[in-house]
Protein backbone atom coordinates (compact mmCIF):
# COMPACT_ATOMS: atom_id res chain seq x y z
CA UNK A 1 0.00 0.00 0.00
CA UNK A 2 1.20 3.18 -1.02
CA UNK A 3 1.04 6.40 1.84
CA UNK A 4 -0.36 9.40 0.83
CA UNK A 5 2.99 11.11 -0.24
CA UNK A 6 4.16 8.32 -1.97
CA UNK A 7 0.69 7.94 -3.87
CA UNK A 8 1.56 11.44 -5.04
CA UNK A 9 4.98 10.74 -6.06
CA UNK A 10 3.62 7.91 -7.83
CA UNK A 11 0.94 10.11 -9.51
CA UNK A 12 2.98 11.34 -12.66
CA UNK A 13 -0.46 12.67 -15.13
CA UNK A 14 -0.94 16.42 -14.62
CA UNK A 15 -4.20 16.95 -15.04
CA UNK A 16 -5.16 19.32 -17.28
CA UNK A 17 -8.94 20.55 -16.56
CA UNK A 18 -10.10 21.08 -19.93
CA UNK A 19 -14.00 21.34 -20.68
CA UNK A 20 -15.13 19.26 -23.88
CA UNK A 21 -18.61 19.51 -25.14
CA UNK A 22 -19.71 16.36 -27.83
CA UNK A 23 -23.02 17.92 -29.56
CA UNK A 24 -25.23 14.37 -30.76
CA UNK A 25 -23.40 12.31 -27.61
CA UNK A 26 -26.62 10.17 -28.13
CA UNK A 27 -25.74 8.81 -31.39
CA UNK A 28 -24.06 6.06 -33.07
CA UNK A 29 -20.78 8.14 -32.96
CA UNK A 30 -21.26 10.12 -30.12
CA UNK A 31 -22.33 7.36 -27.07
CA UNK A 32 -18.79 5.71 -27.91
CA UNK A 33 -16.65 9.04 -28.22
CA UNK A 34 -17.93 10.22 -25.22
CA UNK A 35 -16.84 7.14 -23.50
CA UNK A 36 -13.60 7.39 -24.69
CA UNK A 37 -13.43 11.33 -23.37
CA UNK A 38 -14.68 9.98 -20.25
CA UNK A 39 -11.82 8.22 -19.98
CA UNK A 40 -9.56 10.87 -21.17
CA UNK A 41 -7.95 12.36 -17.97
CA UNK A 42 -7.45 15.55 -19.69
CA UNK A 43 -11.23 16.08 -19.50
CA UNK A 44 -12.75 17.23 -16.26
CA UNK A 45 -16.13 18.51 -17.48
CA UNK A 46 -17.82 16.52 -20.13
CA UNK A 47 -21.22 17.92 -21.67
CA UNK A 48 -23.52 15.63 -23.72
CA UNK A 49 -26.05 17.67 -26.01
CA UNK A 50 -28.33 15.38 -28.31
CA UNK A 51 -31.94 15.87 -29.62
CA UNK A 52 -32.14 12.15 -27.67
CA UNK A 53 -30.75 10.52 -25.17
CA UNK A 54 -27.77 12.44 -23.74
CA UNK A 55 -28.96 12.38 -20.02
CA UNK A 56 -29.01 8.43 -20.35
CA UNK A 57 -25.79 8.63 -21.90
CA UNK A 58 -24.39 10.81 -18.99
CA UNK A 59 -25.68 9.50 -16.27
CA UNK A 60 -24.46 6.06 -17.62
CA UNK A 61 -20.53 7.04 -18.15
CA UNK A 62 -21.04 9.65 -14.80
CA UNK A 63 -20.17 6.35 -13.01
CA UNK A 64 -16.66 5.67 -14.20
CA UNK A 65 -14.50 6.99 -11.44
CA UNK A 66 -12.16 9.08 -13.81
CA UNK A 67 -11.69 12.53 -12.87
CA UNK A 68 -14.21 14.26 -15.29
CA UNK A 69 -17.91 15.57 -14.21
CA UNK A 70 -20.34 14.31 -16.75
CA UNK A 71 -23.57 16.22 -17.67
CA UNK A 72 -26.03 15.62 -19.96
CA UNK A 73 -28.67 18.24 -21.84
CA UNK A 74 -31.90 17.43 -23.58
CA UNK A 75 -33.65 19.92 -25.48
CA UNK A 76 -36.89 20.15 -23.92
CA UNK A 77 -35.24 21.92 -21.24
CA UNK A 78 -34.63 26.33 -21.26
CA UNK A 79 -31.17 27.12 -22.83
CA UNK A 80 -29.72 23.49 -23.23
CA UNK A 81 -27.45 23.66 -26.17
CA UNK A 82 -26.34 27.27 -24.84
CA UNK A 83 -24.91 25.76 -21.14
CA UNK A 84 -23.66 22.71 -23.13
CA UNK A 85 -21.34 24.98 -24.83
CA UNK A 86 -21.09 27.68 -22.57
CA UNK A 87 -17.08 28.09 -22.29
CA UNK A 88 -15.72 25.18 -23.87
CA UNK A 89 -12.60 24.50 -25.05
CA UNK A 90 -13.16 22.09 -27.33
CA UNK A 91 -16.42 21.39 -29.23
CA UNK A 92 -16.69 18.05 -30.78
CA UNK A 93 -19.37 17.91 -33.45
CA UNK A 94 -21.42 14.54 -34.49
CA UNK A 95 -24.61 15.11 -35.34
CA UNK A 96 -26.82 14.53 -38.19
CA UNK A 97 -27.69 11.78 -40.39
CA UNK A 98 -25.41 8.95 -41.36
CA UNK A 99 -25.37 7.24 -45.09
CA UNK A 100 -27.48 4.16 -45.95
CA UNK A 101 -26.41 1.85 -48.57
CA UNK A 102 -25.82 3.81 -52.19
CA UNK A 103 -25.20 7.18 -50.35
CA UNK A 104 -22.62 9.49 -51.14
CA UNK A 105 -21.24 11.83 -48.05
CA UNK A 106 -22.40 14.66 -50.58
CA UNK A 107 -25.93 12.71 -49.86
CA UNK A 108 -26.29 13.76 -46.52
CA UNK A 109 -26.00 17.80 -47.60
CA UNK A 110 -29.26 18.56 -47.60
CA UNK A 111 -30.16 17.21 -43.72
CA UNK A 112 -26.63 17.72 -42.38
CA UNK A 113 -25.97 20.88 -43.26
CA UNK A 114 -28.55 22.60 -41.38
CA UNK A 115 -28.08 20.90 -38.12
CA UNK A 116 -24.56 22.23 -38.61
CA UNK A 117 -25.12 25.06 -39.40
CA UNK A 118 -27.58 26.25 -36.57
CA UNK A 119 -24.94 23.87 -34.01
CA UNK A 120 -22.08 26.16 -34.84
CA UNK A 121 -24.11 29.41 -34.37
CA UNK A 122 -24.87 28.61 -30.38
CA UNK A 123 -20.70 27.37 -30.65
CA UNK A 124 -19.89 30.69 -31.91
CA UNK A 125 -21.97 32.61 -29.14
CA UNK A 126 -21.11 30.30 -25.93
CA UNK A 127 -17.47 29.06 -26.86
CA UNK A 128 -16.25 31.48 -29.20
CA UNK A 129 -12.80 30.63 -28.62
CA UNK A 130 -13.13 26.66 -28.76
CA UNK A 131 -11.31 24.37 -30.60
CA UNK A 132 -14.45 22.59 -33.12
CA UNK A 133 -14.33 19.50 -34.31
CA UNK A 134 -16.49 19.08 -37.26
CA UNK A 135 -17.54 15.29 -37.86
CA UNK A 136 -20.74 15.06 -39.88
CA UNK A 137 -20.55 14.70 -42.83
CA UNK A 138 -19.61 16.07 -46.03
CA UNK A 139 -16.87 17.27 -43.86
CA UNK A 140 -15.54 19.09 -46.87
CA UNK A 141 -18.33 21.70 -47.00
CA UNK A 142 -19.79 21.35 -43.49
CA UNK A 143 -16.49 22.72 -41.80
CA UNK A 144 -16.81 25.62 -44.72
CA UNK A 145 -20.03 26.27 -43.02
CA UNK A 146 -19.09 26.34 -39.51
CA UNK A 147 -16.22 29.39 -40.49
CA UNK A 148 -18.85 31.67 -42.46
CA UNK A 149 -21.06 31.13 -39.57
CA UNK A 150 -18.20 31.88 -37.47
CA UNK A 151 -16.99 34.66 -39.35
CA UNK A 152 -20.38 36.23 -39.70
CA UNK A 153 -20.22 36.42 -36.18
CA UNK A 154 -16.80 38.08 -36.03
CA UNK A 155 -15.28 35.24 -34.14
CA UNK A 156 -13.82 33.28 -36.77
CA UNK A 157 -10.05 31.72 -35.88
CA UNK A 158 -8.80 29.98 -38.26
CA UNK A 159 -6.63 27.66 -36.68
CA UNK A 160 -9.51 26.46 -33.94
CA UNK A 161 -11.38 24.76 -36.84
CA UNK A 162 -11.36 20.94 -38.10
CA UNK A 163 -12.75 18.79 -40.33
CA UNK A 164 -12.24 14.71 -38.36
CA UNK A 165 -10.18 13.14 -41.22
CA UNK A 166 -8.24 10.70 -39.00
CA UNK A 167 -10.48 8.06 -39.71
CA UNK A 168 -8.79 8.13 -43.12
CA UNK A 169 -5.44 7.97 -41.46
CA UNK A 170 -6.58 4.99 -38.82
CA UNK A 171 -7.97 2.77 -42.25
CA UNK A 172 -4.69 3.45 -43.93
CA UNK A 173 -2.70 2.03 -41.58
CA UNK A 174 -4.59 -0.72 -41.13
CA UNK A 175 -5.31 -1.49 -44.99
CA UNK A 176 -1.40 -1.52 -45.49
CA UNK A 177 -0.94 -3.65 -43.02
CA UNK A 178 -3.10 -6.27 -43.77
CA UNK A 179 -1.37 -6.02 -47.61
CA UNK A 180 2.40 -5.09 -46.47
CA UNK A 181 1.31 -8.34 -43.44
CA UNK A 182 2.92 -5.69 -41.10
CA UNK A 183 2.05 -4.85 -37.82
CA UNK A 184 -0.72 -1.94 -37.71
CA UNK A 185 0.27 -0.10 -35.20
CA UNK A 186 3.96 0.86 -36.57
CA UNK A 187 2.54 1.68 -39.92
CA UNK A 188 1.79 5.72 -41.03
CA UNK A 189 0.01 6.89 -44.38
CA UNK A 190 -0.20 10.29 -44.51
CA UNK A 191 -3.27 10.40 -45.92
CA UNK A 192 -4.19 14.04 -47.57
CA UNK A 193 -6.91 16.17 -49.47
CA UNK A 194 -10.63 16.00 -48.35
CA UNK A 195 -12.93 13.45 -46.65
CA UNK A 196 -15.17 11.91 -49.55
CA UNK A 197 -14.10 9.09 -52.10
CA UNK A 198 -11.86 10.69 -54.56
CA UNK A 199 -10.67 13.70 -51.97
CA UNK A 200 -8.76 11.12 -50.26
CA UNK A 201 -5.72 10.51 -50.74
CA UNK A 202 -3.35 8.31 -49.13
CA UNK A 203 0.02 8.60 -50.10
CA UNK A 204 1.46 5.93 -50.55
CA UNK A 205 5.25 6.53 -51.92
CA UNK A 206 6.01 8.26 -48.88
CA UNK A 207 5.84 4.99 -46.95
CA UNK A 208 8.31 2.21 -46.61
CA UNK A 209 6.23 0.11 -49.22
CA UNK A 210 8.36 0.32 -52.40
CA UNK A 211 7.16 -3.74 -52.61
CA UNK A 212 3.63 -3.00 -53.51
CA UNK A 213 2.79 -3.57 -57.07
CA UNK A 214 1.17 -0.94 -59.05
CA UNK A 215 -2.13 -3.32 -58.73
CA UNK A 216 -1.74 -3.52 -55.19
CA UNK A 217 -0.86 0.00 -54.95
CA UNK A 218 -4.17 0.79 -56.93
CA UNK A 219 -6.23 -1.48 -54.85
CA UNK A 220 -4.77 0.06 -51.69
CA UNK A 221 -5.43 3.92 -52.73
CA UNK A 222 -9.17 2.82 -53.54
CA UNK A 223 -10.11 0.69 -50.85
CA UNK A 224 -8.98 3.74 -48.35
CA UNK A 225 -11.07 5.91 -50.44
CA UNK A 226 -14.03 3.91 -50.24
CA UNK A 227 -13.49 1.86 -46.94
CA UNK A 228 -16.40 3.61 -45.75
CA UNK A 229 -18.88 2.05 -47.55
CA UNK A 230 -17.63 -1.54 -46.68
CA UNK A 231 -18.74 -0.30 -42.94
CA UNK A 232 -22.36 1.23 -44.65
CA UNK A 233 -22.80 -2.28 -46.76
CA UNK A 234 -22.25 -4.52 -43.65
CA UNK A 235 -24.51 -2.55 -41.38
CA UNK A 236 -27.24 -2.75 -44.27
CA UNK A 237 -29.09 0.02 -43.26
CA UNK A 238 -28.51 0.43 -39.82
CA UNK A 239 -25.77 3.53 -40.22
CA UNK A 240 -22.00 4.08 -41.53
CA UNK A 241 -18.87 3.69 -39.38
CA UNK A 242 -19.54 4.37 -35.58
CA UNK A 243 -16.91 2.71 -33.39
CA UNK A 244 -13.83 3.10 -35.27
CA UNK A 245 -15.14 6.74 -35.97
CA UNK A 246 -15.15 6.88 -32.26
CA UNK A 247 -11.49 5.91 -31.69
CA UNK A 248 -10.67 8.28 -34.91
CA UNK A 249 -13.01 11.50 -33.18
CA UNK A 250 -10.97 10.80 -29.45
CA UNK A 251 -7.37 10.04 -30.72
CA UNK A 252 -7.82 13.34 -32.75
CA UNK A 253 -9.31 14.94 -29.91
CA UNK A 254 -6.84 14.14 -27.38
CA UNK A 255 -4.11 15.36 -30.24
CA UNK A 256 -6.01 19.15 -29.71
CA UNK A 257 -5.86 18.56 -26.12
CA UNK A 258 -2.26 18.00 -25.52
CA UNK A 259 -1.80 20.81 -28.39
CA UNK A 260 -3.72 23.10 -25.62
CA UNK A 261 -1.78 22.04 -23.04
CA UNK A 262 1.68 23.08 -24.56
CA UNK A 263 3.11 19.57 -25.18
CA UNK A 264 5.72 19.77 -27.89
CA UNK A 265 5.44 18.22 -31.65
CA UNK A 266 1.81 16.87 -31.17
CA UNK A 267 0.91 16.55 -35.07
CA UNK A 268 -2.05 14.88 -36.73
CA UNK A 269 -3.97 15.36 -40.33
CA UNK A 270 -7.22 17.32 -40.16
CA UNK A 271 -9.32 19.31 -42.52
CA UNK A 272 -8.22 22.68 -41.95
CA UNK A 273 -8.15 26.33 -43.45
CA UNK A 274 -4.63 25.70 -45.14
CA UNK A 275 -2.64 27.95 -46.95
CA UNK A 276 -1.96 25.13 -49.27
CA UNK A 277 -3.88 25.37 -52.17
CA UNK A 278 -5.50 29.28 -52.10
CA UNK A 279 -4.33 30.06 -54.50
CA UNK A 280 -5.88 27.90 -56.94
CA UNK A 281 -8.90 28.72 -54.71
CA UNK A 282 -9.02 25.85 -52.09
CA UNK A 283 -9.79 27.48 -48.69
CA UNK A 284 -9.77 24.40 -46.96
CA UNK A 285 -7.72 21.07 -47.00
CA UNK A 286 -6.30 18.22 -45.35
CA UNK A 287 -2.60 18.02 -44.04
CA UNK A 288 -0.72 17.16 -40.88
CA UNK A 289 -1.07 20.06 -38.51
CA UNK A 290 1.07 20.80 -35.50
CA UNK A 291 -1.05 21.19 -33.06
CA UNK A 292 0.13 23.83 -30.12
CA UNK A 293 -1.99 26.39 -27.10
CA UNK A 294 -4.01 28.27 -30.30
CA UNK A 295 -4.71 25.49 -32.34
CA UNK A 296 -2.90 25.18 -35.58
CA UNK A 297 0.18 26.12 -35.37
CA UNK A 298 1.83 24.98 -38.27
CA UNK A 299 -0.23 23.33 -41.57
CA UNK A 300 2.83 21.44 -43.31
CA UNK A 301 3.19 20.44 -46.81
CA UNK A 302 2.12 17.42 -48.54
CA UNK A 303 5.86 16.45 -49.24
CA UNK A 304 7.05 14.83 -52.32
CA UNK A 305 4.38 13.09 -54.22
CA UNK A 306 4.53 10.20 -57.28
CA UNK A 307 2.90 11.51 -60.57
CA UNK A 308 0.07 8.97 -60.41
CA UNK A 309 -0.77 10.63 -56.84
CA UNK A 310 -0.70 14.47 -58.86
CA UNK A 311 -2.99 13.02 -60.87
CA UNK A 312 -5.07 11.63 -57.81
CA UNK A 313 -4.44 15.43 -56.17
CA UNK A 314 -5.74 17.72 -59.45
CA UNK A 315 -9.23 15.39 -59.52
CA UNK A 316 -9.55 16.09 -55.40
CA UNK A 317 -8.81 19.83 -56.17
CA UNK A 318 -11.95 19.74 -58.84
CA UNK A 319 -14.26 18.38 -56.49
CA UNK A 320 -12.86 20.20 -53.24
CA UNK A 321 -13.30 22.92 -55.14
CA UNK A 322 -16.84 22.74 -56.02
CA UNK A 323 -17.11 21.49 -52.06
CA UNK A 324 -16.53 24.10 -50.58
CA UNK A 325 -18.51 26.58 -52.67
CA UNK A 326 -21.84 24.42 -52.06
CA UNK A 327 -21.22 25.15 -48.08
CA UNK A 328 -20.27 28.65 -48.33
CA UNK A 329 -23.19 28.98 -50.28
CA UNK A 330 -25.61 26.94 -48.03
CA UNK A 331 -24.32 29.78 -45.05
CA UNK A 332 -24.70 33.05 -47.53
CA UNK A 333 -28.18 32.16 -47.90
CA UNK A 334 -28.92 31.41 -44.12
CA UNK A 335 -27.94 34.80 -43.49
P1 LIG B 1 -26.52 8.71 -35.68
O1 LIG B 1 -27.78 8.94 -36.42
O2 LIG B 1 -26.33 7.40 -34.99
O3 LIG B 1 -26.33 9.84 -34.57
C1 LIG B 1 -26.48 11.19 -34.86
C2 LIG B 1 -27.02 11.86 -33.64
O4 LIG B 1 -27.15 13.26 -33.92
C3 LIG B 1 -28.42 11.35 -33.21
O5 LIG B 1 -28.39 10.91 -31.86
C4 LIG B 1 -29.32 12.57 -33.39
O6 LIG B 1 -30.36 12.66 -32.43
C5 LIG B 1 -28.30 13.70 -33.23
N1 LIG B 1 -28.76 14.97 -33.80
C6 LIG B 1 -29.37 15.21 -34.99
N2 LIG B 1 -29.64 16.51 -35.10
C7 LIG B 1 -29.17 17.11 -33.99
C8 LIG B 1 -29.16 18.44 -33.52
N3 LIG B 1 -29.69 19.45 -34.22
N4 LIG B 1 -28.62 18.69 -32.32
C9 LIG B 1 -28.07 17.69 -31.58
N5 LIG B 1 -28.07 16.41 -31.96
C10 LIG B 1 -28.61 16.13 -33.15
O7 LIG B 1 -25.31 9.00 -36.70
P2 LIG B 1 -23.76 8.63 -36.52
O8 LIG B 1 -23.50 7.29 -37.07
O9 LIG B 1 -23.36 8.93 -35.13
O10 LIG B 1 -23.08 9.67 -37.53
C11 LIG B 1 -23.10 11.06 -37.26
C12 LIG B 1 -22.42 11.83 -38.39
O11 LIG B 1 -21.04 11.52 -38.46
C13 LIG B 1 -22.98 11.55 -39.78
O12 LIG B 1 -23.10 12.76 -40.48
C14 LIG B 1 -21.92 10.69 -40.42
O13 LIG B 1 -21.91 10.78 -41.82
C15 LIG B 1 -20.67 11.30 -39.82
N6 LIG B 1 -19.47 10.45 -39.89
C16 LIG B 1 -18.28 11.09 -40.04
C17 LIG B 1 -17.10 10.39 -40.14
C18 LIG B 1 -15.81 11.10 -40.31
O14 LIG B 1 -14.80 10.43 -40.58
N7 LIG B 1 -15.72 12.41 -40.16
C19 LIG B 1 -17.10 8.91 -40.09
C20 LIG B 1 -18.39 8.34 -39.88
C21 LIG B 1 -19.54 9.09 -39.80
Amino acid sequence: MFNRVARRAFSTTRVNPYKVTVLGAGGGIGQPLSLLLKLNHKVTDLRLYDLRGAKGVAADLSHIPTNSVVRGFAPEEPDALHSALEGADVVLIPAGVPRKPGMTRDDLFAINAGIVHDLASAAAEEAPKAAILVISNPVNSTVPIVAQVFKAKGVYDARKLFGVTTLDSIRASRFISEVAGTDPTREHVNVVGGHSGITIIPLLSQTRHHELTREQRDALVHRIQFGGDEVVKAKNGAGSATLSMAQAGAKFANAVLCGLAGERDVIEPAYVDSPLYKSEGIEFFASPVTLGPQGVEKVHSIGEISSEEEELLAKCNETLKKNIAKGVAFAEQKK
